[in-house]
């Protein structure tokens, strides 16, 4: 079954409000996609505006190529599983399951037959007569899950649907959709604010900010090649570090950055990059993108360590009071007052000019560079 979802230049207001400016999103048939950003951005809106629950103020949307801009919601052939599960509390599973086809008159035995389908998919046959107060949270949800899968719609929209879970169930609970999703191939558009969510269910990933879609991509295309200081700050934990740095000087393409304690880096920036102001520059470096050695050029004291047992998070300060923190493989012996260097993988760390624009995004061309070593350090210190 094919079904590709495209929104064309969509906007979004309530009243004078603008709350979605002008999104556009083409989703191929079978994709899986998420929505992420911060609470408040949008992404139930924009999902709302798909299902058709909410009108939409502008633009298009187009399902497998027809218009669906204003068609009734139960013409476009999707199903919603909502974060509050949404069950009916006095009818059993099974009518819970069986009631979009029940509604929509299909004769009682198919409705039986395709509830038992979707209860062995979901392994809720045990649990068919119950009321959804004698189930868990987890239960629960996969009720809600298998009450959109029942109706068979050509796509799926998730809002936050494991948010009110635990974080042990809701790890599980990711690991099943990845499994759904497997075995449906259905398209799905899930929203979530949590960035770990994001990561492992997506094809692809929908950054959000305040309205605006500010980045797409498979999730280590994002996280390796964001866009932004906003992107690359919402993706990754602990977050990337944005160390702001002076550049001394900036002969031809050549960027000599003084860093705070007084560290020195030499870059070779590509020539479609361009002239760069030495105002407002952030170095953006990845916790896990560092290492504890003498010839590191950054230095910072030990505040606090986490010891993990994995892993060792440090969180330090610069000589200029500029927090860094690093993440470190393993049992690190070290405690707060040390004072430590560290040095960086140069190959993946971002520089983001005064507009937080990455400076590997700068130009038109340079929106497509997609592989790393294009900031290179000379000598290093
Ligand atoms: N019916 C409404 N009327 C006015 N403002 C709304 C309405 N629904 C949502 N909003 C506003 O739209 C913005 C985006 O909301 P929402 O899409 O729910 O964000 P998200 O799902 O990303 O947390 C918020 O500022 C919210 O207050
Ligand atoms: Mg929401």
């Amino acid at each position: 079954m094919m079904t590709t979802v495209e929104i064309r230049n969509l906007q979004k207001s309530y009243g004078n409000l603008e709350i979605i400016r002008s999104a556009d999103l083409a989703i191929s048939s079978g994709e899986f996609v998420v929505l992420v950003g911060p609470s408040g951005c949008g992404k139930s809106t924009l999902l709302r505006c798909i299902a058709g629950l909410e009108p939409i103020t502008g633009g298009n949307l187009l399902i497998d190529g027809d218009d669906m801009t204003v068609a009734d919601p139960v013409k476009r052939g999707i199903a919603m599983v909502f974060q509050s599960y949404a069950l009916y509390p006095h009818m059993t599973v099974a009518e819970n399951i069986g009631f979009g086809l029940k509604i929509a008159n299909a004769p009682k035995p198919e409705i039986r037959a395709r509830v038992l389908e979707v209860a062995k998919l979901l392994k809720l046959e045990a649990l068919l007569d119950r009321k959804p107060k004698a189930l868990s949270g987890g239960q629960r949800q996969r009720v809600a899950i298998g009450r959109a899968l029942a109706r068979k719609p050509r796509i799926f929209l998730f809002d936050e649907p494991l948010s009110n879970l635990d974080a042990s169930l809701r790890g599980e609970m990711r690991v099943e959709l990845s499994k759904l999703h497997a075995q449906l191939g259905n398209t799905m558009i899930y929203v979530t604010h949590d960035q770990v969510e994001a990561m492992t269910l997506a094809d692809r990933m929908v950054v959000m900010r305040q309205g605006v879609i500010e980045q797409v991509g498979a999730p280590l295309e994002l996280f390796n090649n964001p866009v932004n200081r906003f992107v690359a700050g919402f993706l990754g934990q602990p977050p990337m570090n944005f160390i702001r740095f002076a550049s001394a000087s900036q002969a031809g393409q050549v960027m000599n950055g003084e860093l705070p304690g007084g560290g020195r880096l030499t870059l070779d920036l590509p020539p479609a990059i361009g002239a760069v102001s030495t105002e407002g520059l952030e170095l953006g470096v990845r916790p896990e993108d560092m290492a504890v050695s003498a010839a590191g050029a950054l230095n910072a004291t030990v505040e606090v360590v986490e010891q993990l047992g994995g892993e060792t998070i440090v969180y330090g300060r610069l000589a200029d009071g500029q927090a860094l923190t690093a993440k470190l493989a393993g049992q690190a012996g070290i405690r707060a007052g040390d004072r430590l260097a560290f040095t960086i993988a140069h190959e993946r760390l971002q520089i983001f000019d005064a507009t937080g624009r990455n400076l590997r995004y700068r130009t038109e061309e340079a929106v497509t560079i997609e592989r790393r070593g294009d900031l290179v350090e000379r000598s290093p210190v």
